[in-house]
């Protein structure tokens, strides 16, 4: 399967589907990744010889034309699968509309707990014990989608943001190369709320 990578941060997570995709027998590969802002993700995806590209926001018109032009960039390297991996922008109706149903997030926490961008901020504020990763198909809503893996993260008494984020995403990495993998030999067959990966 053709994979299509958003990312907007460091970009370990791109870094490590981009290994995992490089195991012998991987059933998908990344074929572009996309950036809304010069960030590190960019120099992973230069690094590992896949090509990449930049749509930011300022550089458009509006929420809109953005929409319009991510969803033109990325629709032209025909994927099969798009990969959300740290992409800090709500999708918009555009994107939504003609990748639907076909674009997966890694958001750490076990949603619907904890949405957003500050979900481990978040998790920490509030007191959890156990938090953790989620693996789930985009909807038009914020980290709303159905999900299609979960995997907890306990919360430790020394933990601050940093070492818990870092924490959740060694599970996030493991998780989104799965589901990915999964996805790509079996797809999913989502019924409105509920998403599932057909069993072997
Ligand atoms: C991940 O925890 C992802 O779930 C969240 O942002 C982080 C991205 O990390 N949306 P990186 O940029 O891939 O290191």
């Amino acid at each position: 399967a053709r994979i299509v990578v958003l990312a907007s941060g460091t970009g370990s997570l791109l870094q490590a589907l981009a290994a995992a995709t490089q195991a012998d027998g991987y059933p998908a590969n990344i074929v572009a990744v996309v950036v809304d802002r010069d960030c590190a993700a960019a120099e992973h995806a230069a690094d590992a010889g896949i090509p990449n590209f930049s749509v930011a926001l300022r550089d458009h018109a509006d929420r809109g034309a953005w929409d319009i032009a991510l969803t033109e960039a990325v629709a032209a390297h025909e994927p099969d699968l798009v990969v959300s991996a740290g992409f800090m922008k709500i999708l918009g109706p555009a994107f939504i509309e003609r990748f639907g149903g076909r674009i997966l997030n890694a958001h750490p926490a076990l949603l619907p707990a904890f949405p957003g961008a500050r979900a481990v901020h978040d998790a920490l504020a509030y007191g959890v014990r156990v938090t953790g990763a989620t693996v789930h198909l985009v909807d038009s809503g914020i980290d709303t989608g159905p999900i299609l893996a979960q995997e907890p993260v306990e919360v430790r008494a020394d933990d601050d943001e940093a070492t818990l984020h870092e924490r959740i995403k060694t599970v996030e990495r493991r998780l989104l190369a799965e589901v990915v993998a999964a996805v790509a030999l079996r797809g999913v067959v989502s019924d409105g709320r509920k998403a599932v990966i057909p069993s072997e």
